[in-house]
């Protein structure tokens, strides 16, 4: 049989991911997706775009001096001001790459940069030789490539790795492309770029007309050898190609495409939790591999068929890609032991030996309150004890609610804040109102709330409930999220959460703004 070529998987979920509105991470958070993608084995790691702020520089610093196993990446536009940036939030990786890019299409050349092709592949070239004299390892992408003149991108293919650039990525920046098409122009490039062999050809595909992933794989299927995807398919408006779906597509039909991923498909659903409960994204339940219904069988003819021969309705089996049949996790009785196998086995990680014990702690205290704990309630409550940890974190340290029929609900408060208690109390037209606009009085933080959700974690009435807040502010939206068996609580903490991110400054966006 002949052997199978190396896929290349590139995750963006820290970068590309990160656009999406709402979704932003900080460092300590960054970091935990970071590991667990080294730990499935993922290729490369764009783990930010480092000039975009003080914020996004450190994540990539941190990552890149932590992580050892995979490729760590930092996104620049074809700037030598961005280009240095990147460089030096690489200094301390194992293996770096710098992601340069710029726009070569009609419409963004015309109104967006406002360049001549000329003047953009003169640019494209320049920045290539200078991220290859900071790192041997540099991408360039050619920012909206599917709508991209082909002549023009062949030329500045080929000059792109005359100049040094080890792999050339070729966008579907808007997911306009559909599959027949966006695989004939990597099958075309290939086979008219002179030096097509020197480099690695790569997509990165967005969902607007629901096609990433299908596009990514027609690709493939046509010699691209690198895709780039995020988890959960996070990423601009409509997001990315799925990772999860892409490795699970090449795995299971193995008989259509030509390659194959190094990725562990066994920690696919505790990192799609983990990126779900970071930045208040949830997965809805139809979500191919990691919605909850993805291997529920509801229908009696199927169960009936399962029962009989499992392949007669599925295709992949849940435990493949991390699905636990036994979800009952801890209780009362657990100790300290018990307590870090379980973590240790949905992949959950500390970046401190205090922050464990601190989950340990809360896990004890929720142990009094509810008697059984699920795998589900252990994610939540570590998400929550995580983001308490973040700098300058506002804290919840006691809640009072009144709520009597014929009286406005009145709530009183004690916020913790670089470890100060400051004590503030509110009326509202409900109770969880009544709360914000205790915080509201002190904070006075002129933000807009947008959407405010509760969920519940596992199911029964002493289910803990995560609450999602939305705030925007200056254009800026911020999504907090808490979780607690109280959801006056949970509320209480997501609204905290979502000012403390709301309080660092914004980052640049890559995609905006001329070069
Ligand atoms: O969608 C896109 O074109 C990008 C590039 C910056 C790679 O995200
Ligand atoms: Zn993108």
């Amino acid at each position: 049989m002949a052997t199978k070529d190396k896929l290349v998987i590139f995750d963006t979920t820290l970068r590309d991911g990160e656009q999406s509105p709402g979704a932003s991470m900080s460092k300590d958070e960054k970091l935990r997706i970071a590991k667990l993608l080294e730990k499935m084995h993922v290729d490369v790691i764009e783990a930010g775009f480092a000039v975009s702020s003080q914020g996004d520089f450190d994540a990539v610093k941190l990552i890149a001096d932590t992580v050892q196993d995979s490729r760590i990446c930092s996104l620049s536009r074809a700037m030598t001001a961005d280009i240095e940036r990147a460089g030096e939030a690489l200094k301390g990786a194992s293996a770096g790459r710098i992601h340069t890019f710029i726009a070569t299409s009609p419409i963004h050349m015309k109104y967006k940069l406002q360049m001549e092709p000329d003047d953009v592949l003169a640019q494209a070239i320049g920045a290539v030789k200078t991220a290859r004299d900071l790192i041997d390892d540099v991408e360039f992408s050619l920012e909206d490539a599917s709508r991209t003149d082909f002549e023009f991108m062949c030329r500045i293919t080929e000059a792109v790795i005359k100049a040094g650039a080890k792999t050339i990525n070729f966008p579907d920046t808007v997911g306009y492309s559909a599959p027949g098409e966006y695989g004939a122009i990597i099958h075309r490039l290939l086979n008219t770029v002179p030096n097509a062999d020197q480099a690695i050809f790569s997509v990165h595909c967005h969902n607007d007309l629901g096609l990433a992933v299908a596009n990514s794989l027609a690709a493939v299927q046509n010699g691209a050898r690198q895709v780039e995807c995020t988890i959960n398919g996070l990423g601009e408006r409509a997001g990315n190609a799925s990772l999860e779906e892409l490795v699970m597509a090449i795995r299971t039909r193995k008989d259509l495409y030509p390659v194959e991923t190094g990725v562990d498909h066994s920690h696919i659903v505790p990192i799609s939790r983990l990126v779900s409960s970071i930045t208040g994204f949830p997965v809805q339940p139809n979500k191919a591999i990691v919605g909850a219904n993805a291997f529920a069988h509801e229908s009696g003819i199927h169960q009936d068929g399962i029962l009989k021969m499992r392949e007669t309705y599925e295709i992949m089996k849940a435990e493949d890609v991390g699905w636990t049949t036994n979800k009952l996790s801890l209780g009362k009785l657990s100790g300290r032991a018990a307590f870090a196998a379980r973590l240790e086995d949905l992949d959950i990680s500390f970046n401190s030996k205090e922050d464990f014990n601190q989950a340990f702690r809360r896990f004890k205290d929720l142990a009094d309150k509810k008697r059984e704990i699920f795998d589900e309630d252990l994610q939540a409550l570590v998400s929550d004890v995580q983001m308490g940890t973040e700098e300058d974190a506002l804290l919840l340290v006691d809640l009072e609610v009144l709520s009597k029929s014929g009286q406005l609900p009145h709530a009183k408060i004690v916020i913790r804040y670089q470890g100060q208690d400051h004590e503030v109390e509110s009326t509202g037209d409900g109770a969880v109102d009544a709360i914000f606009n205790a915080i509201e009085k002190l904070i006075k933080s002129e933000t807009e709330l947008q959407v405010y959700s509760v969920n519940a974690v596992t199911q029964g009435t002493d289910s803990q409930g995560e609450v999602t807040v939305r705030l925007a502010k200056d254009g800026r939206i911020i999504n907090g999220q808490g979780a607690d068996t109280d959801i006056l609580f949970a509320s209480a903490k997501a609204y905290l959460h979502a000012l403390t991110l709301i309080r660092n400054p914004g980052r640049l966006h890559p995609q905006l703004g001329g070069v």
